[in-house]
Parts: C-alpha cells; structure tokens; sequence
C-alpha cells in the first residue's frame, strides 16, 4: 500500500476499502487516542483546513465528534443545515430559490475547502431504499476534495469503524470473536439500516465469527449479506443469519442489539410504503430486548455495545446499558479517534 494511497480519496462505505487500509486508519486511530490522552497536540496535521459538515438529520455524537476532530488537527468544521443554505438537491427534485443542484453545491464548495461530509436518510429522500447513498455518491462525483459518509440510508461507515476499533481495544484480537449484531424493540420504526449493515460489513471484513439476529421482515440489504460471505470466506471467519435472539447470543463476546426499520417502510420495489405493516411487524417482536438475562446467555466476559442514541427500557435495560460490561460510551468516543485518522489521511 502507497502511504499516500488514502490522499484525496472519498469515504462512503467500507466496502471501497481494503482490509490493510481499515487496519492503517485503526492503528493510526489508536495513536491519536493515545497522544490525545497524553496531551500532545497534533494540530499542526490540518492546519487552515475546512471541512463542510451537511446534516440533513440530527445527531449528537456525528457532528462533536467530526467539529472536535478537525479543531484537534488544527481545522476548523462547518455545521450546514441543509434548511439553511439552498437545499441541496437532485435533478427532479429542484424548487425554485429554495433548493440548488447537488453539482453545484459540490463544486462551490470544492473551491472553498477541503472536504464535505453529509448526513442523508429517511424523510429527505422520502424512504426511496438508496436514495440517500445516490444523493451522496452524486456529491462524490462533483466534488474535487474528498466527501465523508457520515450515515446514509446504507452505510454508517464512521460508526463501523469505531465498533471494531471498540472491539480491538476490549479483546485484543478479532480472531475467535463472536460478534451478534441483534435487532432490538424500539418504539420508533424510524432508524435506519445503516449502522447494522456497516457493522457486519466491517466484523466480517476483519475476520469475526459474526452472527445476524432479526425478526422475519427486519431483513437486510442481499449485496451486504452477500459481500459480508465473501469477506468471511476470505478472512476464515463466519458469516450467519438466526432468527432467534437468544439463541443468537449464546457464548457471544460482542452483544450488539439495536432497532432498524422493517422492509415494507421502503417504498417500492425494495418495499410497500407500508408504515402500519411497519408498525405490525414492529408490535410484534417487543420481547427482543437486552436484558440482563439475555447477556447471561453470552460469555462471561461479554460486551455489550451500542452505537446510540439508545431507547433505553425498550432496545435495552439500564441494568445493561450502565452496568459493568457495557462499553457504548467507549464506543462513541472512538468516534472521534477513527474519523480524525480518516481525515489525516484523506485531506492531508
Ligand atoms: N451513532 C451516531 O451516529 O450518533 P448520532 O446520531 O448522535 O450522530
């Protein structure tokens, strides 16, 4: 691998990444840690730099850690709120003076900075499966610097990167892990896909025992299940799908449950805009939860992770989620160790 081999270079999904270069942003992600703890400062990597951060959703952990992150490297972070400025949008989906085409907000701020992050799913793309990653992908092509997902209606590759880091930090090791990525209850229909299909992406790719618990109707993307096959195959690890949480968890060392939306939400051909079907499938599957039975099922030495925000009583309980084997506080501060190292290398 050329060390500037990640110069320029957008970050959309894992799947555009070779497993050597996730282990580079995870090693390089370990050392800021270890000088951020230590108190040295690293801005001197980013100096003078920008980077415009589009949020067309909320979030808390996303946007700090990003804003953090570049003010750490010495840069500075732009908040955009797309309602704000003229909402970037795709041809077809243009309104006079109150929207401007995805190609020319790309290529405005191209002139003016040093990369673009977006955040883009559900209600703004109105629930078209892919609609969102195209929006994003369509930024990639106009843009001259590099885009950043920051969690579209297929991918959270951010988030995925933390877990593992996560992960390697509390075992040591992927080799012999068992990961569960679990559904979870929760009393929104509304959370996308995109952190459980990142996450068996990147377990996969690093060579975990990964397992994927859902109710019927909670299925997944088929090119991620497949490309998450092919990553175990290749890693000699495994790649399986249970429809039976607890049975899923058992001698687990990663416990990762959380809700994401149901099929028939999507509009069609991926689904029937069907929100009470949603809803249906949704009321029926209240007893996936985790409790601290359920983690009795897991080994001893179990994590429990979660990417939150968590709806806590109905996703998990707070027995779990503040007892001694939740790490998901961990989890979120990785946030801003990964995404700092793929801003070092991508807009350096
Ligand atoms: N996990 C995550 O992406 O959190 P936010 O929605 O707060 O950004």
């Amino acid at each position: 691998m050329k060390t500037d081999s990640f110069r320029g270079k957008d970050f959309l999904t894992l799947l555009d990444w070779s497993k050597e270069e996730v282990e580079t942003i995870l090693d390089l992600a370990l050392d800021f840690k270890r000088r951020y703890a230590v108190g040295e400062l690293h801005n001197h990597l980013l100096p003078a730099k920008s980077l415009f951060m589009i949020f067309y959703n909320q979030s808390l952990r996303t946007r700090n850690s990003f804003e953090a992150g570049m003010t750490q490297l010495g840069g500075h972070a732009h908040f955009l709120d797309p309602s704000k400025i003229y909402t970037p949008a795709m041809p077809g989906k243009e309104v006079a003076y109150s929207t401007e085409r995805v190609s020319d907000v790309a290529r405005v701020l191209s002139r003016m900075g040093d990369a673009i992050s977006i955040r883009c799913y559900g209600d703004p793309v109105d629930w078209l499966y892919g609609g969102s990653h195209e929006l994003i992908k369509n930024f990639a092509y106009w843009a001259d610097i590099p885009v950043l997902n920051m969690e579209c209606d297929k991918y959270h590759p951010f988030q995925a990167l933390a877990d593992i880091f996560t992960v390697k930090e509390k075992m040591g090791t992927f080799k012999g892990t068992k990961f569960v990525m679990s559904w979870a209850y929760s009393p929104s229909v509304h959370k996308p896909r995109a952190v459980p299909q990142s996450a068996i992406i990147a377990a996969s790719m690093m060579g975990m025992e990964v397992v994927l618990a859902h109710p019927e109707g909670m299925e997944l993307d088929d090119e991620v299940l497949a490309a998450c096959s092919n990553y175990a195959k290749r890693a000699n690890g495994s790649f399986t799908i249970s429809h039976d949480m607890r049975e899923a968890v058992k001698d687990a060392h990663v416990v990762y449950p959380k809700a994401w939306c149901a099929t028939p939400i999507f509009q069609p051909p991926v689904g029937q805009n069907d929100h009470a079907k949603t809803q249906a499938i949704f009321d029926a599957n209240k007893n996936w939860i985790c409790n601290a039975n359920l983690m009795k099922l897991a080994d001893p030495e179990a994590i429990y992770m979660h990417c939150l925000p968590a709806d806590r009583s109905y996703e998990v309980t707070d027995e779990v989620i503040d007892g001694p084997q939740s790490v998901a506080f961990d989890e979120a501060e990785n946030r801003l160790h990964v995404q700092k190292a793929v801003m070092a290398l991508t807009m350096k």
